[in-house]
């Protein structure tokens, strides 16, 4: 049967230490995008952030307008403990899908393929709704199909560009070239563009 993914579900999986999606670093391809960012002061966020080294990285390299937002509060606390200098306003606990925002830049890793599949155009038109004009959506998503069982979903360019680009404009959407070695060649780097 297939498993609601809803807080429980994923509260469960951080206090069970079953969180094989976790890098336990910051993502070659997100750090190689953040380093080359010149503007400090943009509003950025990383729905499902779970353990975020991305946002610890973000607010060590000045971007000190970063944010993470996660259902889990048990991913929060853990973030807390190992980020103890970090400010709680820039936790957010809360459904992704309820948050009310406006953001320069949204980051996307492992959110995506977590989310129920029937969920996949609402994130589309949520995360133009959270963009300012011209802002943007970066980040990975899968490009091979894991099945419809339990996350990961994957899926295809040819499925993803369906959902986005009634919203944005597809600046890079392929293969990503710094991918960690398990996950090379299975990956698509994307920076969109909200189009209004
Ligand atoms: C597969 S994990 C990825 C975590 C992190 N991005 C990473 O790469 O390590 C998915 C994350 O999304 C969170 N999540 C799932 N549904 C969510 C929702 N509707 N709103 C906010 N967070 C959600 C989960 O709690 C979990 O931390």
């Amino acid at each position: 049967m297939k498993a609601e993914l809803d807080k429980n579900y994923w509260d469960n999986r951080y206090k069970e230490g079953q969180t094989g999606w976790d890098l336990g670093e910051v993502s070659p391809a997100l750090k190689a995008y953040i380093d080359q960012i010149e503007k400090k002061d943009l509003k950025i966020l990383i729905p499902g952030g779970g353990n975020a080294y991305e946002l610890a990285y973000l607010h060590q390299k000045g971007f000190h307008n970063s944010y993470l937002i996660d259902l889990s509060p048990t991913a929060l606390s853990n973030f807390k403990k190992n980020n103890p200098s970090i400010p709680d306003k820039f936790l957010i606990e809360g459904n992704y899908f309820d948050h009310i925002g406006e953001y320069d830049l949204i980051i996307e890793q492992t959110f995506f393929c977590a989310i129920d599949r029937t969920l996949r155009e609402k994130y589309a038109e949520k995360t133009n709704d959270l963009l300012v004009s011209g802002g943007k959506l970066i980040g990975l998503l899968w490009s091979e199909d894991f099945g419809d069982d339990s996350p990961p979903f994957g899926g295809t360019k040819k499925e993803y560009l369906s959902y986005f680009t009634p919203y944005f404009k597809i600046q890079v959407l392929e293969n990503s070239r710094n991918s960690i070695k398990p996950r090379a060649g299975r990956e698509l780097f994307m920076i969109l563009q909200k189009l209004t």
